[in-house]
């Protein structure tokens, strides 16, 4: 059944990881979804759940070249979109530092794109997935909003042009909007299968089929890693949030080694995976924690998946 009362809520790169999950939590809570994503590395079978349902409909869109055209035969049937979350992007810092143009066209370009259609058809809010990478290598732990930024890689540069982008939409073109630097997310449906893919998804991978593990550097990198289901949570409080010109942290307040991670994730799976090192990668930071009050002060939400609760559902 269509239900046109129900808010109608865009969701760029819905069918990724966290965009996935996010749809299945806006869905669940009462709204319509709009899906747009190039399926560069989304898949549809992330959103199988809501295949015969009419609350979520995809469209196959680069946000990079625009969305007004994917949009205006959905806004035709369905009325306005009334917020946005935009989560499409390239993810990966190593790619960024090899194709830095590929990542301001699609990170910072897409992000434009999505902040003009917000001002033309008067979104009611834009909440945009930024990153702990716009920190750059800071000496500060647990890491302030506040803090100056200075990103060491071109995808970090890219997500602070686009928290540029979204201040400059609210205060001159009076764009709602709310920006969440995520730290390292984690969880059921992060695709392994790529060399940039996220270090816990390819470990878990790795370790379950009994394989070797590769730890690029000593291992004594730190990272803070959050669980996909507390990140959705603090979107959804980001999309209700009255407030406008909000950035927060989204981590949990805790960081890990990788060489850790790495002897957990072998020691859950019961496996003898081999653990060896390899070149530290060009342009990523050294250590990594969110501060995280500003979250649970503004927001109203804590991350309060274990790291070793997430592994399990991740390991399932
Ligand atoms: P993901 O790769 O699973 O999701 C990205 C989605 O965007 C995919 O569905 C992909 O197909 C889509 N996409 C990519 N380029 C696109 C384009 N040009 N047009 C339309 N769709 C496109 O990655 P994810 O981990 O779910 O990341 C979601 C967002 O969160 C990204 O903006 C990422 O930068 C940000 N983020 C992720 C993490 C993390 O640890 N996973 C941390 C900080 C920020
Ligand atoms: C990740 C996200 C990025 C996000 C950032 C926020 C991915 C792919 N990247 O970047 O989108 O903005 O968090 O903090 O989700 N490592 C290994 N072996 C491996 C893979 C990785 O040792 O096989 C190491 C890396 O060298 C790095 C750490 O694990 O030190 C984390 O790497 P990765 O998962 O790629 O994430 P980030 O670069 O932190």
């Amino acid at each position: 059944m269509t239900a046109p009362s129900l808010p109608l809520v865009v969701v760029t790169g819905g069918a990724g990881f966290i965009g996935s999950h996010t749809v299945d939590r806006l869905i669940e809570s009462g709204h319509r979804v709009v899906v747009l994503d190039n399926f560069s590395t989304g898949k549809r079978a992330n959103l199988a759940r809501w295949a015969t349902d009419d609350r979520l409909r995809i469209e196959v869109c680069d946000v990079s070249h625009g969305i007004f055209a994917a949009l205006a035969p959905v806004t035709a049937a369905l009325g306005p979109v009334e917020r946005i979350v935009h989560l499409a992007a390239q993810v990966s810092v190593v790619h960024s530092v090899a194709n830095p143009l590929v990542d301001m066209q699609v990170n910072y370009g897409g992000t434009l794109h999505v902040l003009e259609y917000a001002r033309a058809t008067g979104v009611k809010k834009v909440v945009f997935a930024s990153s702990a990478a716009v920190y750059g290598d800071v000496t500060e732990m647990p890491v302030p909003e506040d803090i100056k930024c200075a990103p060491v890689s071109p995808y970090g540069i890219d997500k602070l042009a686009s928290e540029l982008a979204l201040d400059y939409y609210a205060v001159v073109h009076a764009v709602p909007a709310t920006w969440l630097r995520f730290f390292n997310v984690f969880g059921p449906r992060q695709d392994p299968s790529s060399p940039y893919s996220g270090v816990i998804s390819i470990f878990s991978d790795r370790a379950r089929a009994g394989k070797g593990l590769t730890i690029f550097g000593d291992g004594g990198q730190t990272r803070d890693f959050v669980y996909v289901g507390d990140v959705v949570s603090a979107i959804a409080a980001a999309l209700r949030d009255g407030n406008s010109r909000v950035v927060a942290n989204v981590g949990t307040g805790r960081e890990i080694s990788v060489l850790e991670l790495a002897r957990t994730i072998v020691e859950l799976c019961a496996g003898s995976s081999a653990i060896t090192h390899a070149p530290a990668r060009a342009g990523e930071i050294l250590k990594s924690r969110a501060r995280v009050d500003r979250l649970r002060d503004v927001l109203g939400v804590v991350a309060t998946t274990s790291l070793v609760d997430g592994l399990r559902a991740t390991l399932g």
